[in-house]
């Protein structure tokens, strides 16, 4: 019989899952494994993996209840928890001209944001359209203490960029839904406040929660000073390859990643056709992180 084998792909985050055949019902054993890996490693990975629509959807339910994300159509009736995601003829160009898509964490303007996010690779181009992760965890490890200390008494403002105002070829309406909770709101369009370093909800680790796509603002400060902090975190995570892993699509490739402690890009860089299917889990409300001093007061 063959076991399942969990190995880590980089020093930072990120282990490959192999000797398992997700077509098949999951083992309770096996799905406890691959949950204990994603809370280990921040993004999993398999490959090979043919599967259908109730197939995928069955791998969802590992990780918590799933919604169908407004960005996207969607297989529809049963199967509306999964979302198309495929490649225009104009992907590479534009990703190369126009840099809308950047590093991000899935609905981090959402009053809850993405726990878990799933993509299986359906259609994938020989050359191209990699994948970069980042480990919050060690983004928020790597600040000086003092810096830790700061962000952890600030909260910060995402917010979801009406594509459709600024960007004529960003995302089209017709696929913005009124799913209760999950759909564009007044609060994503004008901003809602998080704290700007959250502690995991499972694993009680600190993590920063900054990106360069929807966190714009850091709340009661100064401008000026907002926006060179900002600048500062944002480099921070975004240009340190020691906690970044970069991740090589295949057909039946799939990638589970944990929003709640790490940033993703896509790299437009791809030729078409491509087609992948995303499964999008609930997740909680952020959870303030505590300063260091204040924990020990506490305890
Ligand atoms: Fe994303």
């Amino acid at each position: 019989m063959v076991e399942l084998r969990i190995e880590p792909v980089g020093p930072s985050m990120g282990a490959e899952i192999s000797g398992i055949d997700l077509s098949e019902p999951l083992s309770s054993q096996n799905a406890e494994a691959i949950r204990k890996a994603f809370l280990d490693y921040q993004v999993i990975f398999f490959h090979d993996q043919d599967l259908t629509a109730p197939q995928f959807k069955a791998l969802g339910e590992v990780f918590g209840d799933a919604y169908p994300h407004f960005f996207a159509r969607n297989l529809g009736g049963d199967l509306q928890n999964i979302n198309i995601i495929s490649g225009d003829e104009d992907s590479r160009i534009r990703g190369t001209a126009d840099r809308h898509v950047m590093f991000h964490s899935d609905g981090s303007y959402f009053e809850y944001p993405t726990g878990a996010s799933l993509l299986l690779g359906k259609k994938i181009p020989s050359l191209g359209g990699d994948t970069l992760f980042v480990n919050m965890y060690d983004a928020y490890d790597t600040l000086h203490p003092a810096l830790q200390r700061a962000c952890e008494e600030l909260q910060i403002l995402h917010t979801f960029p009406n594509f459709t105002k600024s960007n004529p070829q960003g995302l089209n309406p017709k696929y913005f839904s009124d799913h209760p909770g999950n759909g564009i709101d007044e609060g994503s369009l004008n901003g809602r406040l998080h704290p700007l370093v959250i502690v995991h909800p499972e694993t009680g680790r600190k993590a920063l929660n900054v990106n360069r796509q929807f966190a714009n603002k850091i709340a009661d400060m100064h401008e000026t000073q907002a926006r060179q902090l900002l600048n500062l975190l944002v480099e921070h995570c975004t240009s340190t390859p020691e906690f970044q892993f970069r991740f090589q699509w295949k057909t039946g490739s799939i990638a589970i990643w944990d929003n709640r402690c790490t940033l993703h890009t896509p790299i437009k860089d791809y030729s078409v056709p491509r087609e992948m299917w995303r499964i999008t889990i609930h997740g909680t409300k952020p959870l303030q992180g505590v300063a260091p001093e204040l924990e020990s007061v506490a305890a």
